[in-house]
């Protein structure tokens, strides 16, 4: 029993929700809920990135205000995250009161500490990504290196903050802790990124050219980067700064009852460099602690690019919400992305996933509500439970280590594991022979008994990726809920009236 606080990547509101967005929302969703049912007391955090030129231009192209569109936008995230059953316990909008007042806090207090300062800059910015490129990065066809997006010349004044100063804190932060940016590719290449030196990071755009921002509190012509205002979400969210603290305060190291640090921010390995580079050198300059934990994934492709909406390959989760149910669509990207890496999405894989949910755990639940309805007037025997007792505690096992470690496949694929080698034990025990033999009645019971027990612990194991199908079969096992993690070694379904229902993933016909 702890507390556990994880955050997704706050999603720009320019553009529809899709499924990349729905895959680190539900990545997150599923270990808040794994969590919770370990015991935790969970804050999980998302929601929107609202100022900047990305939003304006995007607005000006509708004929909107900033604001007018971003309304529109977080009520098409929120309404997809509904849809997609994501138990998120805040949605923060950058346009919040409390969060522009946390952003000032934060600036000043980082100017009190000396690490702010006024200069000229010259570079390449890319809108896309909101970000500066150097002449290297962005190579002889000047276009930006991570969506191959425009970039363009500019010259003007903003205030920096001192990042180079904190090079080598944060390089031995990552050295000495090699779990700290995990998969370690990423860590690889963000030491790989810092070995070549740190510059300052510039913190503000000129009002005259980017008028949608929090304006810099000691110059009301500058509006903060965004970058700086969207990171500063997460330590807004856990209550970690309090902006109406007399000045020179400020809440920070005050024990204000704060969340932070998180214990894991997820993310996807586009933006790795501002979640373990200018996030952590910002926390070290305002005097606040680190998260605990940086998690990388990869990238949903089609054949071999990068599913995204400036590519127009986007593949609406909802549309396949809509045939198979959300749960499936959880589940497929759950078990099919090994965390960390790139995974290719394809229909095919997509139905033998669904199949897997069909014909082993839904089948398997299928097969014994029946049976004791049949066999035992749908009462649950009071009899040992036993017979799957080493298989279901390593399956367990696997399962935890599989999400404490951040691979859910794996812990997936050891819960489906346990549903299959259950579905072994039906062929072999043959429950309908037994049946036929009144001297068997115990061996049944027994058979039974075991089944449902493991039936059970496949609920709890179930619920973080399809939550509602799992509290179906608890229902349906006449359990009052799903069970956590330390009930179950002490379940007793004994005497429990089931009810079979209907199959609990149907068969979808192809078109
Ligand atoms: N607003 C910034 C994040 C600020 S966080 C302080 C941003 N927003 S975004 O809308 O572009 O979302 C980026 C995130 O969406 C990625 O980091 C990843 O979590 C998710 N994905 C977007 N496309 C994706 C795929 N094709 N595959 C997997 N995830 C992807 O960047």
């Amino acid at each position: 029993m702890g507390s556990f606080y994880l955050t997704t990547p706050i999603y720009y509101a320019s553009g529809e929700p899709h499924l990349g967005h729905a895959y680190t929302t539900i990545l997150a969703d599923v270990l808040a809920r794994y969590h919770r049912r370990a015991g935790d007391d969970v804050l999980f955090l998302t929601g929107t990135d609202e100022h900047g030129q990305k939003i304006q231009e995007a607005a000006a192209e509708h004929g909107l205000t900033p604001l007018e569109l971003c309304d529109r936008m977080v009520d098409r995230f929120k309404a997809a995250w509904v849809e997609l059953g994501i138990s998120n316990d805040r949605f923060i909008r950058t346009t919040e009161p409390e969060h522009i007042a946390v952003v000032g806090a934060l600036l000043e207090r980082l100017y009190d500490n000396g690490f702010i300062y006024e200069a000229e800059y010259t570079g390449w910015y890319s809108v896309g990504q909101e970000r500066y490129f150097t002449e290297k990065e962005i190579g002889p066809d000047r276009v930006d290196p991570i969506a191959g997006g425009p970039v363009t010349r500019i010259r003007e004044k903003n205030w920096f903050f001192r990042m180079s100063l904190f090079r080598d804190r944060l390089v031995e932060h990552i050295e000495k802790n090699p779990e700290w940016i995990v998969p370690a590719t990423r860590r690889n290449e963000v030491l790989g990124f810092l070995s070549q030196g740190l510059g300052d990071l510039s913190i503000s755009r000129p009002r005259s050219r980017i008028h949608w921002g929090i304006p810099i509190p000691w110059d009301p012509d500058q509006v903060t980067y965004v970058w700086v205002d969207a990171l500063t979400n997460y330590v807004t969210a856990a209550g970690a700064v309090d902006p109406d603290a007399p000045r020179g305060r400020r809440g920070f190291g005050d024990p204000l009852p704060s969340r932070w640090p998180a214990d894991v921010h997820l993310m996807g390995k586009d933006i790795i460099t501002t979640h373990a580079v200018y996030w952590p050198t910002l926390l070290m300059g305002a005097d606040l602690a680190l998260p605990r934990k940086i998690l990388a994934h990869g990238w949903w492709v089609v054949g071999d690019t990068k599913m995204s909406k400036s590519l127009g390959n986007v593949v609406d989760p909802l549309d396949l919400r809509e045939r198979y149910g959300p749960e499936a669509v959880r589940w497929y990207l759950m078990r099919e992305m090994a965390t960390g890496q790139d995974a290719s999405y394809t229909p095919e894989r997509f139905l033998t996933r669904y199949d897997e949910l069909r014909n082993i755990f839904g089948n398997l639940a299928h097969r014994t509500l029946s049976m004791i309805r049949r066999y035992r007037d749908g009462i649950v025997p009071a009899a040992p439970a036993d017979g799957l007792a080493d298989e279901t505690a390593a399956a367990v096992g696997a399962y935890r280590r599989g999400l404490d470690g951040y691979r859910l496949h794996e812990g997936f694929a050891a819960a489906m594991d346990l549903a299959r080698t259950a579905n072994g034990f039906v062929e072999t025990q043959e429950p309908w022979a037994l049946a036929r033999r009144p001297d068997a009645a115990a061996e049944l019971d027994h058979t039974l008994a075991t089944l449902v027990h493991t039936l059970a612990v496949l609920a709890c194991l179930f619920e973080p990726v399809t939550p509602e199908k799992a509290a179906e079969l608890a229902t349906r096992l006449g359990l009052a809920g799903i069970p956590l993690f330390d009930e179950l070694d002490r379940l007793n379904l004994a005497g429990n009236v089931v009810s079979v229902g209907a199959p609990l993933f149907p068969r979808v016909d192809p078109d």
